[in-house]
């Protein structure tokens, strides 16, 4: 701890002691990030439980100059939820703001408090026949605050687009201490700027959000799930367009996986997949309410064999089997984890530029981090691959970045399709974004926090 005990004083006598946690192992899960990457040194944990006593915290932190981290589920993967190792960063958890205020099934709406649990919203969706399409292995921890300040993206994106095509209204302490509620469920709002849309993806470094209204859709009556082995990623494109004429946008999933992500899988989870090996799978899954959905996979898989796109598929039989298809891809990242060290990279290309980037990279990296291994997988029809390279302890991960990143800039591609900048990426971001783009980019901190107190260090270099 290394703040002042008058400065202690006045959030403990506003918010209660158990609401501030200042030394002892429940720290902890405060302070590292899921990877394990960063590991920083609250000066303490602050958890209120309303709107009220979070513009109470900023308040009292600009009044003192104490820089604030705000945190949600911790899930994370660029290290912009946890605090820099100096003690002096205080971590404003919304763990404790967690209800699910209303679910409208008539207006398909949605309002939660910003720490609620995505799981537990998207079952609050469900149970009224309502589908809240935001979904990642995640969901289990990460929190409605956090999808919406990372604009996180996940399996569905291809048919529901990201977070920020979702969020219809938004409440957020501003730096100033100062409420703006525009929890408003408008479909359609003209009325002067858009102001949300600023703190969709702005990982906590302009404002904290202690509310979200979201859009759902009508939950569909039907699914199927299939998984096709294909000989690679031209071919899994090839199959995207083959499905999206059999199946057209009733596709909500297209997710690849290489070989080397199911070894991991098999090797960590003890989960094989049903098919004959492949250098790559895909993993499609589609939905619909209307009947005939199955005998549409079923042509697509069969149009898929003729055409000799795929190598072996399956279509799962039941809701079971879907999950265990489901199960082999989420299981990538917890199982790299497993593996040892990895440098990992959220990129987008254009859809049509993948399996040419794959390609490249991997030329680029045996050429100049030899011994190197790519786990490559990811949300195919978004054109974003997770380019994971597992490495020895003694690899240098800048080296490993820029070779990836320069092949991904070569393309016109992003360095985060969707987990974020946080603190991981900070220099790439400087490298590779336009001056003019990152000068707008401060002229924007600096209007909405000129003492640079929210989350400082994320997404642009202090
Ligand atoms: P945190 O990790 O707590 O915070 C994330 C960022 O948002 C930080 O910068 C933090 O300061 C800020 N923040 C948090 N809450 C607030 C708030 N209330 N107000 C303002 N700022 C806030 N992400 C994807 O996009 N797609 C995936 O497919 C995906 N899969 C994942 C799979 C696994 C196994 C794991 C571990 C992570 C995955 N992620 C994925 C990353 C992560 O789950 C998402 O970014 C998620 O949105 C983070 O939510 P959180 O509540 O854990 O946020
Ligand atoms: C996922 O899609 O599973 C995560 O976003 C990816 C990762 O671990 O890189
Ligand atoms: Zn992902």
């Amino acid at each position: 701890m290394n703040i002042s005990a008058d400065f202690l004083q006045r959030l403990t006598s506003a918010l209660g002691p158990a609401s501030v946690i200042t030394d002892g192992p429940d720290l902890e899960p405060y302070s590292v990030d899921w990877r394990r990457l960063f590991p920083g040194t609250p000066a303490c944990v602050v958890r209120p439980s309303s709107t009220a006593q979070v513009a109470h915290i900023v308040q009292v932190c600009r009044e003192a100059g104490v820089p604030l981290v705000p945190q949600g589920g911790n899930t994370g993967l660029a290290g912009g939820a946890v605090p820099d190792p100096s003690g002096t960063q205080v971590v404003l958890s919304l763990n404790r703001m967690a209800a699910v205020r209303n679910v409208d099934a008539v207006g398909m709406t949605i309002e939660a408090e910003a720490g609620c649990i995505l799981k537990v919203a998207q079952d609050a969706a469900s149970a009224v026949g309502r589908l809240l399409p935001i979904s990642l292995a995640a969901e289990g921890s990460a929190t409605i605050g956090g999808v919406v300040a990372a604009n996180a993206g996940g399996v569905n994106v291809l048919r529901y687009g990201m977070t920020r095509s979702l969020v219809l209204g938004l409440e957020v302490v501003l730096p100033d201490g100062t409420v703006a509620n525009g929890l408003r469920r408008l479909r359609k709002d003209n009325a002067g700027y858009d102001w949300k849309q600023l703190f969709i993806g702005s990982e906590g470094t302009l404002g904290i959000v202690t509310a979200a209204i979201l859009r759902l859709l009508p939950r569909p009556k039907h699914s199927v799930t299939a998984l096709l082995s294909v000989a690679d990623p031209a071919a899994a494109l090839r199959l995207l367009a083959l499905a999206q004429d059999e199946l057209g946008d009733q596709i909500s999933a297209f997710e690849l996986i290489s070989a080397t992500s199911m070894q991991l899988v098999a090797k960590h989870a003890g989960l094989k997949a049903p098919i004959a090996q492949g250098d790559w799978f895909v993993l499609i899954e589609a939905a619909s309410s209307l009947p005939g959905l199955r005998e549409a996979a079923e042509a697509m898989l069969g149009a898929a064999f003729e055409q000799e796109i795929a190598l072996d598929g399956v279509i799962a039989e039941s809701g079971a089997q879907a999950a265990q298809l489901w199960a082999l891809r989420e299981h990538v990242t917890e199982s790299e984890a497993r593996e040892g060290k990895s440098v990992k990279h959220d990129v987008s290309v254009p859809l049509t530029e993948v399996p040419r980037f794959l390609d490249e990279a991997g030329e680029a990296l045996a050429a100049g981090a030899p011994g190197t291994r790519v786990n490559a997988f990811g949300h195919l029809g978004d054109g974003n691959i997770h380019y994971n390279v597992l490495v020895d302890a003694g690899q240098d991960a800048g080296v490993v970045n820029r070779i990836v990143h320069d092949v991904v800039a070569a393309f016109g591609g992003s360095i985060s399709a969707e987990h974020g900048i946080g603190q991981y990426r900070v220099g790439e971001l400087a490298r590779y974004r336009a001056q003019t783009e990152l000068d707008l980019a401060r002229k924007l901190k600096r209007a909405l926090d000129p003492d640079g107190l929210l989350n400082p260090g994320k997404v642009l270099s202090p």
